[in-house]
């Protein structure tokens, strides 16, 4: 699929105020602070600063709506986990996420984004338990591949879903990214296309 026209349209504090009006197909970006979300859909879209990005922690605050060939949304949401906010904050935010989970019945999938060099952290691994005890569908998105050796990151995305399969009976779809080098962009953009053809379930 190529993307034509990616423009920001709002931002919303919680699932209540995120854009009503025709039901459109929604794909929703999480994972921990500074994992390479807000990288990812600029990268995704060709456009390098349609969703702010920082090297620093935290920066996603809202849920933030793109509308894309003006006809699906990107949703990028802020980070898990960030252990510098304060616990008022860090509250706020899990319920926003958690709200928007739940709430948003047009979210046709949710790509959880993981860092590469890094083995299993409980915190990923308890929130996709969650999203799979809750029946939400999702993708898990490894990133920031270019800052490892071909074979390293072999043997980590292997380790990382020989540990998934110690605890699930089958994995959902996988998809290894760099937002540096475009990898991975092809097989995500396809896979949202695949799922943009099936009818909109936003009974
Ligand atoms: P929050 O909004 O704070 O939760 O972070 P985020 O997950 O949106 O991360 P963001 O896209 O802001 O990226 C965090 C940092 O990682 C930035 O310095 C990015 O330049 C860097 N980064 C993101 N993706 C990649 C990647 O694929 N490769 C490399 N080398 N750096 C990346
Ligand atoms: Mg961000």
């Amino acid at each position: 699929m190529q993307i034509t026209q990616a423009k920001f349209s709002t931002s919303s504090p919680s699932v209540e105020k995120c854009p009503g009006g025709v039901p459109r197909h929604e794909y929703a970006f999480i994972g921990r602070s500074n994992v390479g979300k807000s990288s990812l859909i600029n990268m995704l879209t060709g456009q390098k600063a349609l969703a702010m990005t920082s090297s620093k922690p935290g920066k996603t605050m809202l849920i933030n709506y793109f509308l894309i060939n003006d006809s699906w949304w990107i949703v990028d949401l802020p980070g898990y986990g960030y252990a510098a906010r304060s616990k008022a904050d860090r509250l706020r935010l899990e319920q926003m996420i958690k709200g928007y989970i739940l709430g948003r019945k047009e979210m046709t999938n949710l790509f959880v984004l993981i860092d590469s060099r890094h083995k299993p952290q409980k915190i990923d691994l308890e929130f996709m338990d969650w999203l799979g005890e809750n029946g939400i569908p999702f993708s898990i998105v490894f990133t920031k591949l270019d800052k490892l050796t071909s074979g390293a990151a072999k043997k980590l995305t292997a380790d990382y879903l020989a540990a998934l399969l110690e605890r699930w009976e089958e994995l959902p779809p996988v998809f290894r990214t760099s937002s540096e080098d475009k990898r991975g962009r092809d097989a995500i953009l396809d896979y949202i296309e695949e799922m943009n053809q099936l009818p909109l379930d936003a009974e």
